[in-house]
Parts: C-alpha cells; sequence; structure tokens
C-alpha cells in the first residue's frame, strides 16, 4: 500500500510541475493589456475567480482523468461551474487549482495549488506548491512531511516539517504564547463575518478568564491573515504559527494541507476543538489545526488543548 501511495505522490508532484508555469505565467502578465479579461465573477466581490483558475484545473483534471482510471474528481471550479461533487470512499483527487485567488490578483505572493488525495474519504497524499516563491510541500500518510523546491527530490534534498522544532513539534500550553492564523473568508454576511470578528477581538484583546478557570489567560501574540487556506496550514506546518482556525473553508482548501499538517505533528480538528470524522472534517467548513495538542504543566486532557482554549473565544 505504501509504494502504491509513493506513486500517487509522485504523480501529485507531476501535477504541481505542469500548473506551477501556468499559474506563474498568470501571476507574472496579470498587469498585461489584457488583464480585463482575467476576473470572473463568482458570489460577491471579494469571491473571486480568474481565467488562470479555471485554465489550471481544466488541465490538472484532464491529466488525472486521462492517468488515474477509476479516480474521482473534485476541484473548486468544477464545483463552482455547477456540477454535484460527492466525497465517495473512491481514491478522490481533490484540488484547488490557485488557493489564494485574491492574492493572486492582487500579486501578494500567498499562492499555491493544492492537489490533496482520499481514499476511503481519508486524506492520505498532499502536494501544496507555490510557484511564486518555489515552495514545494509533499506528504505521504505516515511517511513525515517536507519542503523542498520543484526540482529537487523532497526527501533527499528537502526539509522535513516543521523546520522550527524537534519533530513532532511539541505542545503549546497557552493561546497567549501563540501566533494564530485565521481568515475573514469570502462568505462577508454579517451572520458570518461577525461572530469571527468576536472572535478575533477576544484573541487579540483578553479572552473571559471566568470560562478558563485556574489557566493562564491574556492576549496571544498576534493574528496573521496569508489570504490563503493552504498557505495558513503550510506556516502552521513549518512551525511558523502556533494555530490556523477558520469558518468557511472548502474541501479542496484543506484536502492536502491536512496530511502535510497531520505528518508534521499538528491536530486537526473542527473549529469547535471537537474530534470529527475526516469524511465530516473536509466537508464540514470548519476547521482548525493546532501544533501539539496538550495544556499547561504537561496536562494532555483535551480540555486542557489549546483547542480548547480556542472554543472559549468564539
Ligand atoms: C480561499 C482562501 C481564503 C480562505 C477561503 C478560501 P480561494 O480560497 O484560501 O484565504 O479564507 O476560505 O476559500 O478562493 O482563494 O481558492
Amino acid at each position: 500500500a505504501t509504494a502504491e501511495l509513493e506513486s500517487y505522490l509522485e504523480f501529485a508532484i507531476h501535477l504541481a510541475k505542469l500548473a506551477g508555469p501556468v499559474i506563474l505565467e498568470g501571476f507574472n502578465t496579470r498587469f498585461s493589456p489584457e488583464r480585463s479579461a482575467l476576473l470572473v465573477k463568482k458570489g460577491n466581490t471579494a469571491d473571486l475567480v480568474t481565467e488562470w483558475d479555471q485554465k489550471v484545473e481544466k488541465l490538472v483534471r484532464k491529466e488525472i482523468t486521462e492517468k488515474m482510471k477509476g479516480h474521482s474528481f473534485i476541484g473548486e471550479e468544477t464545483v463552482a461551474a455547477g456540477e454535484t461533487c460527492i466525497l465517495t470512499d473512491a481514491p478522490t483527487w481533490i484540488v484547488d487549482p490557485i488557493d489564494g485567488t485574491t492574492n493572486f490578483v492582487h500579486g501578494f505572493p500567498f499562492v499555491a495549488i493544492s492537489i490533496g488525495l482520499t481514499i476511503g474519504q481519508e486524506p492520505v497524499v498532499g502536494v501544496i506548491y507555490n510557484p511564486i516563491l518555489n515552495q514545494l510541500f509533499t506528504a505521504v500518510k505516515g511517511q513525515g512531511a517536507y519542503l523542498s523546491k520543484i526540482d529537487e527530490n523532497p526527501r533527499e534534498q528537502g526539509r522535513r516539517l516543521p523546520l522550527s522544532y524537534p519533530h513532532p513539534a511539541p505542545p503549546l500550553p497557552s493561546l497567549s504564547m501563540a501566533l494564530i492564523a485565521s481568515e475573514y473568508g469570502s462568505d462577508r454576511s454579517t451572520d458570518v463575518i461577525d461572530p469571527k470578528v468576536k472572535s478575533m477581538r477576544n484573541l487579540a484583546s483578553r479572552y473571559p478568564s471566568n470560562l478558563t478557570p485556574g489557566r493562564a489567560v491574556g492576549h496571544a501574540h498576534g493574528i496573521r491573515c496569508l489570504g490563503s487556506a493552504t498557505m495558513n496550514m503550510m506556516a502552521l506546518a513549518q512551525g511558523q504559527v502556533d494555530v490556523y482556525w477558520e469558518v468557511g473553508c472548502w474541501e479542496w482548501d484543506v484536502c492536502a494541507g491536512i496530511v502535510i499538517v497531520r505528518e508534521a505533528g499538528g491536530i486537526v480538528v473542527d473549529s469547535c476543538g471537537r474530534k470529527v470524522n475526516d469524511g465530516e472534517l473536509l466537508i464540514g467548513r470548519r476547521f482548525l489545526v493546532v501544533r501539539g495538542c496538550c495544556g499547561e504543566d504537561g496536562d494532555t486532557s483535551p480540555e486542557a488543548s489549546l483547542a480548547a482554549q480556542m472554543k472559549i473565544v468564539q
């Protein structure tokens, strides 16, 4: 089974190599005279899609359909175009052709293709490639996660994740010592934005001490929004942020990232800190990733985890 997963990893890297130059070309020519043709309207003014998203997804989907007979495909733009995609137990490639489309449009360099594979609804292979920064993140379930350049062999020339700590990442006892990634997301309706802003305020300010008896409370070190779910997850996998919390992610935003984060020692739960099965996690749109799951004084109870602390700020 491992040899089979390794061959899928190689295929996913091949897809990243196909897509990378196309994404880069779009990124570098977006200010050309044709740029008026770039934007294709999707949801609201904060929910962007470009011709490049569609072009990259078409390219990748064609390759998967031709080379991986019997496998299913779920892609952001395919779903946006009205196709219903149901996650089944069959091997399923879940792809976001350009995650961080708003960044892509503005030239903010946190842009990546995200290629995940699920088998039995469990994410088992993840490849995330940011061609602007030439960062290739790869992982196979049980085989570790790596960061390399696109033309390097990830395991031989790449670096094992996380970068900043020994593996696995040691747990962090309190949110008051954490750097947290989050996003406003593209759904700007008040019933989505208001609770998010309140949670961010609680993190930035003092979160309520009466809800954490006996535990350290205070301000989080900071909040970062990179504008891309995959890049936030890869910041966590590298050991640069401690929590990524978001309500509103789709399966193509998180599938590859789940494998890489887990292989880097991170924990993936729903946005309230509950452990849910992978199928539910992928389609639930509520999402939280933390490094290490334990509290102060080595307390490993679920109540003590960063995830539980995140629950109280919401
Ligand atoms: C979005 C980005 C954004 C996140 C949204 C995603 P897209 O993906 O990752 O940061 O907040 O939840 O849907 O539209 O750029 O592919």
